[in-house]
């Protein structure tokens, strides 16, 4: 008897496992996974990265090599044991079936090796028409985050990544590249903007380019691409909680998170998320951001700590400004607990660009009016969070800057015929170089070679980016 009653627990468990791992799969219509600088394709979590040595539509100008790392930890992923490096312009291009917001993740490890010093890298990426990374070096501010992610709306035809050397001398590198398309309801269109003089509707977001400058799991553990609806990661919000009150707590939910139309759907945030929160009286948390952008705010509840509905009521602010006066979760997810909602604000820093020390964004909950006075009651509780930052007037998200300044940038115009003629010797150069180099290095380093529009980036090109903040 036992043994059957196990045996059942048993059968139960599976067909509860596959029935939620099977309503994690989302299936997206563009998935393009590439493993850069690779000869062959690699598995991470269960997610297969193709070589772009051969199936993806790569095109560089002369001087691209693979680059294997060397003296790398065994524990390291494959994806970041290669990457493939540039010493001119070049691009990756991702035909997209659907119309709408693709997620575009570039992987970064600046690899070490004797061949090649990626201590020279310091390059701008675009994709289509904005610029997304300028005068990078490939390593990130937080050296433990190898990702960078993008939020990119496409209209028609493809996804385009151009790398850029911001100079002559200078090497451009990526060791893989994710362009994925997002839910439908990833981003909505509208979001309340909140400013000192009060809170208003704010439309067009969808159409925005953006980057992920935070993603935080409030009061959980990291959650990794691998149990993630859309292989995002979120990380703890230790160091970015401020504790105002000492009654704040973690709080944890063993039971099944309720998802339902009208609330966040799985792909807007996973379980993980959703099951843990804080609880408290007054309670926020500081982002520090760069100036000079609009930033949306995606706040995460769940109210998996109230003993009963409609007992849960607290006001909502950002940087101070009330953002959202007596939240009413039970009434937000249509009378249930454990369901779980979120809120979208938009908050502008376009104006704060004089404060070259950067600034921060304050997202803060507090009880309300309307706070219980029952000795069970919860004052106010957080699941999750995520900054986005927006692209600014010129379609950028780092700096001042146009793709058009990026890539076409021929000093003046006086001096293109010279330019042009420079730009002939150093193809006849580089072509020597290049032989030189194969030679020198023979099978360690393999050059690819593909159909390539070489003259036209070189025309266009030269990399004597100059512009600059004014
Ligand atoms: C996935 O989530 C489960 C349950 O929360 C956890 O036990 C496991 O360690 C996670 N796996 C990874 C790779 O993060
Ligand atoms: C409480 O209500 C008063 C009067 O309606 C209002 O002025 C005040 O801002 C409210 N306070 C909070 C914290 O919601
Ligand atoms: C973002 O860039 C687009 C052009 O690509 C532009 O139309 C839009 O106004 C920009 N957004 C902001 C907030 O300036």
């Amino acid at each position: 008897m036992a043994i059957l009653s196990r045996r059942i627990v048993f059968l139960f468990s599976v067909i509860f496992l596959s029935s939620s791992i099977s309503s994690l799969s989302f299936s997206p219509a563009d998935e393009y996974l590439v493993n850069c600088g690779s000869n062959v394709d690699s598995t991470v979590d269960n997610r297969r990265f193709v070589s772009d040595a051969s199936k993806v539509k790569f095109f560089s100008s002369e001087g691209s090599v693979s680059l294997q790392g060397e003296d790398l930890a065994p524990n390291v992923p494959q994806i970041y044991r290669t990457a493939r490096v540039f010493a001119r312009q070049a691009k990756y291009e991702f035909n997209v079936r659907e119309k709408g917001t693709h997620m575009v993740r570039l992987h970064f490890n600046r690899l070490s090796s004797s061949q090649i010093d990626l201590n020279d890298a310091e390059f701008h990426v675009t994709v289509n028409g904005h610029v997304v990374l300028r005068n990078f070096n490939g390593n990130n501010d937080d050296s433990s985050s190898k990702v960078r992610e993008f939020l990119i709306w496409v209209d028609v035809g493809e996804v385009v990544v151009r790398f850029v050397p911001s100079e002559d001398s200078k090497l451009a590198f990526v060791n893989a590249i994710e362009v994925i398309s997002a839910p439908k309801d990833l981003i909505a269109d509208v979001a309340t903007s909140v400013s000192r003089d009060g809170t208003g509707k704010l439309n067009g977001l969808g159409k925005q380019a953006m980057e992920v400058v935070y993603r935080i799991n409030v009061g959980g553990r990291k959650v990794t691409p691998f149990n993630d609806t859309l292989w995002r990661t979120w990380v703890p919000d230790d160091d970015l909680f401020k504790t105002v009150d000492a009654s704040s707590h973690k709080a944890y939910f063993t039971g099944r998170i309720k998802y339902r139309p009208g609330g966040a759907s799985r792909e807007v945030g996973p379980d993980n998320v959703y099951n843990t929160a804080r609880v408290g009286n007054a309670m926020s948390w500081d982002f520090p951001v760069s100036t000079g952008y609009k930033y949306l705010i995606r706040m995460h509840f769940c109210d998996i700590a109230s003993k009963s509905l409609g007992m849960l009521y607290f006001n909502v602010y950002i940087n101070g400004n009330l953002a959202y006066q007596d939240f009413d979760i039970s009434d937000a997810t249509g009378y249930v607990l454990a369901s779980p909602y979120y809120m979208d604000f938009v908050v502008d820093l376009t104006a704060d660009s004089n404060n070259p020390l950067g600034s921060s964004i304050t997202v803060s909950v507090g009880p309300s009016n309307k706070t219980s006075v029952d000795e069970h009651r919860v004052d106010a509780m957080l699941n999750g969070v995520e900054i986005m930052k927006m692209n600014n007037s010129m379609g950028s998200l780092d700096g001042f800057v146009s793709t058009d300044m990026i890539l076409t940038s021929c000093p003046n115009r006086r001096n293109l015929s010279i330019f042009i003629a420079m730009m002939a010797f150093m193809c006849i150069f580089m072509s020597f170089y290049v032989v030189v180099q194969r030679k020198k290095v023979r099978d360690d380093i393999s050059w690819t070679k593909l159909p390539m529009d070489v003259r036209q980036d070189n025309l266009k090109s030269g990399n004597q980016f100059s512009a600059r903040k004014p």
